[in-house]
């Protein structure tokens, strides 16, 4: 069984699919899944924001299979470890838990690079095209952190 890992921001649209496309670019296929999902429904079907596309293939990344989904309570059964990118997105998250199980699934990004310092991933959104570059470079850490410990 391959373990599987799930990468939740708030739409889906621009920190996740980064997070996404970085760790599975640095797991085995045959033996990890990677995923993502947003806490709204906002930008369900859609693309990857084009700011995102751009950031992930300035670093040899293809990021456009992805489609924006909504994170849901089955995602506790099927993933073995459930990333959020900021403490909004891990409240609303831990709201649709059930059991101690699931609780401990969810984790901050960021605590792979500095842990318990729940530190956040900023929303890129309304900003320029730097706040993407930012956004992968904390992603690219701390995915590379957490890539190395369970390979
Ligand atoms: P994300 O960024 O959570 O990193 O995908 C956002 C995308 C869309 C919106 C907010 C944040 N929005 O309000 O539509």
């Amino acid at each position: 069984m391959k373990t599987k890992i799930l990468m939740v921001c708030l739409g889906n649209i621009c920190r996740s699919p980064l997070a996404e496309g970085i760790l599975a670019s640095k797991l085995d296929p045959t033996k990890f899944m990677v995923d993502s999902a947003g806490t709204a429904g906002y930008h369900v079907g859609e693309l990857p924001d084009r700011r995102s596309i751009a950031t992930a293939k300035q670093h040899g990344l293809d990021i456009t299979y992805q489609r924006s989904r909504k994170f849901t309570k089955d995602d506790f059964q099927t993933f073995d470890y459930i990333f959020a990118m900021d403490e909004s997105n891990y409240d609303n998250i831990l709201a649709l838990a059930e059991n101690n199980i699931e609780v401990e699934k969810v984790h901050m990004i960021l605590n792979q690079i500095s842990p318990n310092s729940n530190s956040e991933v900023p929303d890129p959104y309304y900003g320029g095209d730097q706040g993407f570059e930012n956004v992968y470079q904390m992603l690219n850490e701390a995915c590379t952190i957490f890539a190395q410990k369970i390979s």
